[in-house]
């Protein structure tokens, strides 16, 4: 089905509430599915929490409750954000549901029907906290102390019988996959040469896939020993798969499958660019066309988690700034595969240069000349399609900037959308200054006012598409004081969508879009 757009977030571990970072992946999930439906696509988009595994064990203990009664509180929690968020998504699953277990049973079976996966004693180091073993040659030795490489913390030695999945064997494979990036694409670039680079410098291991039901009992028990569950990122990334149907609704799974993009962060690159096209090959399927690693977002020069204790509550930003405006920030501020800082000082400063003084002025500028010169009508007149001064490397020809928009989008360059659309926004600005319709009022040049009034309600009508992505509730205000009926995102999105508006529709100004926030004054 070429007209399908199938994209996931990452599943989040349900061992605490929600932060910023979990946040951000799944705002600029929610900006591609709708972008995506705006052009027309068939979209699913597939979100949910990961709820196995030692960590959230754990944190179900702490808190005094079930591991179930627990994972379903949590994951209520994230449920909710999302709603707050204003996240569109089609799907929502739970590694605790029956259907994803089933999945998960069937790719066992097929693994070992296949001679992929094999049983073993395992002999080695483990880090408990991050569920990972380790070799001799991985670990690090401070003192008499040996060091998880990864999160520093100290790690026990294990002697036990486990399941390993064939993963040395695909090795060629998957380098040739990458390198060839045909069926399967890994951005940014820089991503996926640090991906080749691993794979070129370091033989693979075979991945221990189970861990023994003694040590952890919450998980998905392996169809091949009752005494064994599944090892949590294992059981996790076939999410992608159970999702569509794997092992139960071969129809639905050809629809979907490939996935178009899967959209996780930096951290979790290598188990989905080298664990996970290697096991769907193991499987017979396709890898996913893409996987996009984004950056962090980072405090006091760290990432931002729970356990650095340094997050940021999204719901307080919202409550503070509204939802579209923190939607914003997070995509305008720092470039999609770069690391941001995250500071209510930043996201203040962008409010009130872009959203109060800059989108949220024209159209009130724009509305209340309306009133005021054309008996709040749109008039008629001729169309400007470039005005102001093209600014820097961005268009100020409105017939462009859907076309613009969209490549940037095929990128997930969501800053360069943003900027583009200011782009023209700045320029609308400007051509209010350099026509000043006051004036031309007041010298009667009633046939001249009109045309300025006309082209910028135009062109706030392509903004207000342009936007509804990224501001769904802002868009629409700006869709409905413009007298506009329906939805922009109900529209079709492309270049050269003129002459929308019927002579003498009655605009509909509300109020401001975006108050100026006030900072105190500094004595
Ligand atoms: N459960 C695994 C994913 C399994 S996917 C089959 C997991 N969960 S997580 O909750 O720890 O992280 C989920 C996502 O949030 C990851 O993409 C991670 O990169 C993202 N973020 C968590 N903290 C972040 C920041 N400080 N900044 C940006 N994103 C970060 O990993």
């Amino acid at each position: 089905m070429p007209n399908k757009y199938y994209l996931t977030t990452p599943l989040y571990y349900v061992n605490s509430k929600p932060h910023i970072g979990h946040a951000y992946t799944q705002i600029a999930s929610d900006v591609l599915a709708r972008y995506g439906r705006l052009s027309g696509k068939e979209v699913l988009f597939l979100t949910g929490t990961d709820e196995h595994g030692q960590k959230v064990d754990k944190a179900a203990k702490e808190a005094g409750e079930t591991p179930q009664a627990f994972t379903d509180r949590i994951s209520g929690t994230f449920r909710e954000l999302w709603t707050l968020l204003d996240i569109r998504y089609d799907d929502f699953i739970r590694t605790t549901e029956e259907r994803h277990k089933l999945a998960v049973a069937a790719v066992w079976k097929k693994l070992h029907d296949s001679g992929d996966v094999y049983r073993d004693k395992y002999s080695g180091w483990y880090c408990t906290p991050d569920e990972t073993f380790w070799t001799e040659a991985q670990v690090l030795r401070e003192g008499g102390a040996v060091l998880c490489p990864d999160c520093r913390r100290v790690i026990e030695h294990l002697e036990e019988e486990n399941f390993f999945f064939k993963l040395s064997k695909y090795q060629v494979w998957l380098t040739q996959t990458i390198r060839d990036g045909k069926s399967f694409r890994i951005l940014p670039e820089t991503r996926r040469n640090e991906v080749l680079g691993f794979l070129d410098n370091n033989t693979l291991q075979d991945l221990c896939i189970s861990r023994p039901k003694s040590r952890l009992s919450w998980g998905i028990v392996s169809p091949l020993s009752d005494q064994h569950v599944t090892y949590v990122w294992f059981d996790a990334l076939i999410n992608y798969i159970s999702a569509v149907g794997y092992g139960a609704d071969e129809k639905k799974l050809n629809k979907w499958w490939p996935a178009d993009v899967h959209l996780i962060g930096k951290d979790i690159l290598r188990h989905h660019a080298v664990i996970w096209p290697v096991l769907l090959h193991a499987l017979g399927l396709e890898p996913p066309k893409l996987v996009f690693a984004h950056g962090w977002w980072v405090q006091g020069g760290e990432k931002m988690s729970k356990s650095r204790g340094n997050v940021t509550d999204p719901v307080e930003i919202v409550q503070k700034y509204g939802v579209d405006a923190f939607r914003y920030f997070l995509l305008r501020e720092a470039p999609f595969g770069s690391d941001g800082t995250f500071s209510e000082e930043a996201l203040i400063a962008r409010y009130n240069a872009d959203l109060a003084n800059g989108l949220g002025n024209l159209l009130s500028r724009t509305l209340t000349m309306c009133e005021k010169y054309c008996a709040g009508a749109i008039p008629p007149g001729q169309l400007v399609k470039n005005v102001g001064e093209p600014k820097g490397q961005f268009t100020n020809d409105m017939d462009k900037l859907p076309g613009i928009v969209m490549a940037h989008m095929q990128n997930l360059s969501f800053s360069h959308v943003l900027e583009n659309i200011w782009g023209v926004v700045t320029c609308m600005n400007e051509y209010i200054e350099q026509k000043a319709p006051w004036k031309l009022a007041k010298e009667g040049k009633q046939a001249e006012v009109d045309v300025v009034i006309r082209t910028l309600c135009e062109h706030l009508k392509v903004i207000a598409q342009a936007i509804a992505p990224f501001m769904p509730t802002k868009a629409q205000e700006i869709w409905s004081q413009l007298g506009l009926s329906g939805k922009p995102m109900d529209m079709p999105f492309k270049d050269n969508m003129w002459g929308f508006f019927e002579n003498g529709a009655q605009i509909a100004k509300g109020t401001s879009l975006f108050p100026r926030i006030e900072l105190p004054k500094n004595e």
